[in-house]
This record gives C-alpha cells, sequence and structure tokens, in this order.
C-alpha cells in the first residue's frame, strides 16, 4: 500500500500520453520507432526510444507487447538515463504462462550489492572483536569492493560489530543478486547476535531491498553465497550488451523507482525460424477506471484464443478489477477455456486467479498499479465470453 501512496504523492511531474491501442501490420519499414508507452506491436525489429533525453516521472510503469516474427529475439539497451531502481523487465509468454521474467538494468555495470549501517540507541554488546569485520560505528560497504561481477562458489562473511558499543541498523542500498525460486542459488543472509547466538533474520535474493535489520544485540553477520553457475547468465543485461530470448511472445515492462528518472532506447530483432501470430485479442486499458468486454462486439468468442489485456492506468492508483460477468467453457479444472489474473507484484507478473464456467471470481487489487487478464480457449466449445471493470 505504501507504494501506492508514493505514486499518487507523484503524480505530477509529468503528464504521459496513454498508450495508443493498435495493432501495427506494417512489416515494410525494417526497423519500427516505437516511442508510446506501452501498446502492442508487430515488428522483426524494433527499437522503443522512450523519453531518451527527456525525463521520466517516478513510479512511471509501461507494458509493450511484442510478437516478434521469428523465434530468437536479440535485445540490447542502446542509450540509458536509468537509475539503479529502475528496471526493465523482458518476460516471455506461452499459453498462458508468464515465464522467464529478466531484468535489463540501466545504469553502470556493476553487480552485486551495497548496504549502509548506522548506530544509535542503547549500548549493545561488544563481540567479535579481532575478526576483520566493520567495526566503525557507521559505513557504507560494497560487495564486490572492486564494482565488478561476483564470482561463482563464493561464500563471503561480512561481520558488523562496532568497536563503540551500539545497536547499529543494518540498511541494504542495492542488491543484485541471481534471482531463483527459494534463492536456492545465489543468497544474502543476515543474521542477528542474539541471545548469545547468531540467528538468521533475512535470506534474499534477486534485486529486491530487504527491510532494515537493526542489530540489536550489537553485531550481525552477512553471508553472501553463490552457486557454481554463472550468476548472470541471462540474467542482467547492461547499455550495449546483448541478450537473447526465444518465445512467440515477449512481454516487455518498464518500472520507474520512486524518483524521476532519464529515458532510454531498447532494441530488438527476431532471426531463426518464423513464428505464428499468437495473440487473438489484445487491449490496454489505460483510463483511471472503466468497463471492458471480451468479445468486444458480444458474439460468442472463438475456438484457439489467447487474448491479453493489460490493465494498468496512466494515472498512478490502485485499481480494483472486479468481474460481472463470466461465460466460459466450465471444467473442474478449467482445463479447456479459462481466464487467468496476473498481478504486477515485486516486479513480476504472479498469477493470483484462474477461473471458467460461470462463477465470477472475488475482486483482485493491483496494488502495484497494474495487472493482466489473459484468456484462452481451446477448441472445443465455445462461451459468450467475460465482462469486467476496473476502478
Ligand atoms: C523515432 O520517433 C521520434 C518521434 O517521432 C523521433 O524524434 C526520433 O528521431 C525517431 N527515431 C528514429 C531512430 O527514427
Ligand atoms: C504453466 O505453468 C504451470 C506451472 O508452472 C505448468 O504446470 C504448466 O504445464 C505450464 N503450462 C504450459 C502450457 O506451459
Ligand atoms: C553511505 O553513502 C552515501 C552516499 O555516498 C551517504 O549519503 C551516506 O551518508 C553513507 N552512509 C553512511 C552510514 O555512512
Ligand atoms: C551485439 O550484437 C551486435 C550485432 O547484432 C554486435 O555488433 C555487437 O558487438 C554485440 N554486442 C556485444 C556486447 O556482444
Ligand atoms: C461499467 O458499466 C456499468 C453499467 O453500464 C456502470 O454502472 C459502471 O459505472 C461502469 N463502471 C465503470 C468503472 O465505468
Ligand atoms: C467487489 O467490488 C465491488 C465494488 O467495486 C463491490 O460492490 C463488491 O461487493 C465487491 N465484491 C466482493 C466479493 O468483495
Amino acid at each position: 500500500m505504501n507504494s501506492c501512496t508514493l505514486k499518487i504523492i507523484s503524480l505530477f511531474i509529468i503528464a504521459v500520453s496513454a498508450a495508443p491501442n493498435v495493432f501495427l501490420e506494417d512489416e515494410a519499414s525494417p526497423i519500427l520507432n516505437i516511442t508510446t508507452c506501452g501498446g502492442y506491436f508487430e515488428a522483426s525489429s524494433a527499437t522503443i526510444n522512450f523519453q531518451v533525453g527527456g525525463s521520466i516521472r517516478a513510479d512511471m510503469r509501461c507494458v509493450w507487447v511484442i510478437q516478434p516474427s521469428n523465434v530468437y529475439n536479440q535485445f540490447t539497451l542502446t542509450s540509458s538515463g536509468l537509475g539503479g531502481n529502475d528496471g526493465i523487465y523482458v518476460a516471455t509468454y506461452l499459453y498462458g504462462n508468464i515465464s522467464s521474467q529478466r531484468k535489463i538494468v540501466g545504469h553502470a555495470p556493476t553487480m552485486g550489492f551495497s548496504l549502509s549501517f548506522s548506530s544509535s540507541g542503547e549500548s549493545g554488546r561488544q563481540v567479535l572483536t579481532g575478526y576483520a569485520g566493520l567495526t566503525t560505528a557507521s559505513g557504507n560497504y560494497s560487495y564486490p569492493e572492486n564494482g565488478e561481477r561476483y564470482g561463482n562458489n563464493e561464500d563471503a562473511l561480512f561481520l558488523i560489530a562496532p568497536t563503540v558499543p551500539a545497536q547499529p541498523t543494518l540498511r541494504f542500498t542495492y542488491v543484485d543478486i541471481e534471482f531463483g525460486s527459494g534463492c536456492l542459488y545465489d543468497q544474502l543472509a543476515v543474521f542477528t547476535w542474539f541471545d548469545n547466538e547468531y540467528k538468521q533474520t533475512a535470506r534474499f535474493c534477486g534485486d529486491t531491498i530487504p527491510t532494515s535489520v537493526t542489530l540489536v544485540g550489537g553485531a550481525g553477520l552477512v553471508t553472501f553465497s553463490s552457486d557454481r553457475y554463472n550468476a548472470y547468465s541471462g540474467f542482467k543485461s547492461v547499455v550495449g550488451q546483448n541478450y537473447t530470448i526465444s518465445a512467440p511472445l515477449v512481454i516487455i515492462t518498464f518500472s520507474a523507482g520512486h524518483s524521476p528518472t532519464k529515458g532510454f532506447s531498447l532494441s530488438f530483432s527476431s532471426s531463426g525460424l518464423p513464428v505464428q501470430k499468437f495473440l487473438t485479442g489484445y487491449a490496454d486499458l489505460t483510463t483511471k477506471s472503466g468497463n471492458y468486454s471480451y468479445p468486444v462486439k458480444g458474439n460468442s468468442y472463438a475456438n484457439n484464443e489467447n487474448a491479453m489485456f493489460f490493465v494498468a492506468p496512466a494515472v498512478p492508483g490502485c485499481p480494483t478489477l472486479r468481474f460481472t460477468f463470466v461465460d466460459v467453457e466450465p471444467h473442474s479444472y478449467c482445463g479447456f477455456d479459462y481466464v487467468r489474473i496476473f498481478t504486477w507484484l515485486g516486479n513480476q507478473y504472479k498469477q493470483a486467479a484462474t477461473f471458467c464456467g460461470d462463477r465470477i471470481p472475488p475482486n483482485i487489487t493491483f496494488i502495484e498499479g497494474a495487472g493482466l487478464v489473459m484468456f484462452h480457449s481451446s477448441d472445443r466449445l465455445v462461451k459468450s465470453g467475460f465482462k469486467f471493470e476496473w476502478v
């Protein structure tokens, strides 16, 4: 809910043109020049030039859906004014699943993380003296110290134990390590000294900044370990580096941090085997509230549909999605036709609900301001579709 408040506060910074809802069929121009905030595009190569040289307000979000002509798609960030809290996320989409969410960062090619700590409050216990560690009352520390990538098979340990007794607060300011489900690959862990032992109080990975930890016992330990695989294979790319993704449909989401930032250019080109046009319906719903029906004309939907509707109001807010009508082929586990909702949460699309038949699903609030409704139909029955509103 915090982020919602921030978004509303930062509203005044710049006005943004709403994304057009267009299917571009023009394959003649070799490089499509995309300058809008979001939209659906079919292209074999394109450059998203978004506010290049200009500024982007805080908490801005845009979603581009690219139907590439071929299976291999190379992405290159060719210019960037983005900061460390901004991100361009590239995901693939296949039959109702959004997978391989990957972040392209725009800032300098430093990898790793940085943390700062400062002390205040009651005096605590002085422990772990004699170890090499962070013993000043406050300070900043970055790992790796040389600003380069960390290595594989790392197992690093950072002790925070101010020699002046204090209760330091540990705050991570930057985290950029390989993300894995359950942080099984690379991970950072924080242990606080409490009751004469180190207790694990946090374990994390990816680029999520964890909440601050106060080391009430006066000392703490940060451990970092990486697995034997290249920490960044396919996950990070900076200006000028190439990144290849193979998919029938690519979703690019830009999400600005809580402060204004500068624009960027992202190019892509397709090669390899041709792919078939995947989406049968698309809408970019960027008004503050509204109604949407699918099929739009009120007939029944067709067999073998794959449709996608983004709800991402251009005016920052937390829209609630409410279905008012559902008539989709019923099945005990929605194995044929289904509507699926994803919410944008923690820089990923998370599946929030799947339904079919005529049951109205619960309301869903997109607390980070955006979400996705997708629809799939099989080659069996067809029904009259669904209606929803967002407010
Ligand atoms: C793309 O379009 C924008 C706006 O029309 C224009 O300023 C820019 O020069 C174009 N870029 C290229 C590479 O054509
Ligand atoms: C989608 O993902 C689910 C779970 O992650 C998996 O079980 C299912 O097979 C996937 N479907 C397709 C068509 O890939
Ligand atoms: C950490 O570095 C930042 C930027 O250089 C500085 O503003 C901040 O005061 C430092 N924090 C501590 C605890 O020294
Ligand atoms: C990216 O690919 C282009 C051609 O597709 C090549 O010219 C360029 O050197 C590549 N960049 C890197 C960093 O590999
Ligand atoms: C959706 O349509 C219904 C009926 O026309 C109307 O009452 C409702 O206010 C609309 N909702 C929004 C968010 O526009
Ligand atoms: C869903 O939201 C609407 C208003 O937008 C409200 O009238 C309705 O009671 C809500 N439904 C549920 C199940 O919470």
